[in-house]
């Protein structure tokens, strides 16, 4: 019976050995969960929020006023949208359906792959899991990052994506911006190395630049919503079956508790 008892707590110690390991592991993780995370900041953030839905409501509508020429939305039915947003089917239809389709339709679009590439060089690609692809802080910073450049066809580059083949489909919003660099040519002739300073906007827009922050939010909010129209139901979910986790702890040490009063 004593050996019994001996082997048994042998193995408890043993194993709550193992669980300090595994508590050691896991904190290694997070850290270095956190340390990529840092390292993925480098573009100012979106701070969109998915449960505006008055902002989603705008970044639908500028979605399929300056985008869905281009691009489609394949995944995204307009149905779906109605309810997610709470909109009624006839001002979806009125609002967002422009090509005569159905409120059952997806946001697909008419431009042919062929035409669009003998048009841009590139097939625009389709926009419903663009958030996840590339992050929302990316398609913010995107959106705000055209500049002149005599360079190339469409007269503007963009200094997030290099030499990109869209056009600056929101340049009257916005206004037209040049780059500006610093350490432009040395004082002895030589040049020296340039670094992106900012942007200069040298036409005005017919937005405010703050105005135009609040556009361009809107629009990569509903990007962000299109790509997991789920995540807010998920996200409530993963709270509740958290707390549920956390009560479930409580009850079992307290058993375990009771347990083990007598074992020491
Ligand atoms: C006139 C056609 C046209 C319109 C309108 C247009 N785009 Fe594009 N877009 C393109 C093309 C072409 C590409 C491919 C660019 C490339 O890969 O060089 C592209 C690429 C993109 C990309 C991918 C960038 C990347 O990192 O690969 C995003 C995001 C995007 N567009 C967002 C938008 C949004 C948002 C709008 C509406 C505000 C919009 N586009 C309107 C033609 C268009």
């Amino acid at each position: 019976m004593l050996t019994n008892t001996n082997t048994l707590i042998m193995q408890a110690v043993n194993l709550h050995q193992r669980m300090k390991s595994l508590a050691k592991l896991i904190v290694i993780c997070a850290f270095f969960g956190t340390a990529v995370q840092a390292n993925e900041g480098t573009f100012e953030k979106a701070n969109n929020d998915v449960s505006n839905k008055a902002s989603l409501q705008r970044g639908a509508r500028n979605f399929v006023n300056y985008c869905s020429g281009c691009h489609s939305a394949k995944y995204v039915r307009f149905n779906r949208l109605a309810v997610d947003l709470d909109l009624t089917d006839d001002q979806v239809t009125q609002n967002l359906i422009f090509n005569g389709g159905k409120i059952t339709d997806t946001m697909v679009n008419n431009m042919s792959e062929a035409d669009a590439v003998a048009w841009f060089g590139k097939a625009p690609p389709d926009l419903s899991l663009i958030a996840r692809a590339r992050s929302t802080d990316y398609l913010y910073a995107f959106l705000k990052s055209f500049y002149l450049d005599p360079s190339r066809p469409t007269g503007m580059n963009n200094m997030v994506l290099a030499g990109a083949a869209m056009p600056n489909v929101l340049w009257e919003l916005q206004g037209v911006q040049k780059a500006v660099y610093e350490g432009e040519g040395g004082a002895d002739g030589k040049s020296v190395e340039k670094h992106f300073k900012g942007f200069e906007l040298v036409t005005k827009g017919k937005l405010s630049p703050e105005e135009y922050d609040e556009f361009v939010r809107d629009t990569v909010n509903f990007l962000d919503y299109i790509g997991e129209p789920k995540q807010l139901e998920r996200r409530a979910l993963g709270f509740r079956v958290i707390g549920f986790l956390l009560l479930l702890f409580l009850l079992v040490y307290a058993l375990k508790q009771e347990y083990w009063k007598d074992v020491k």
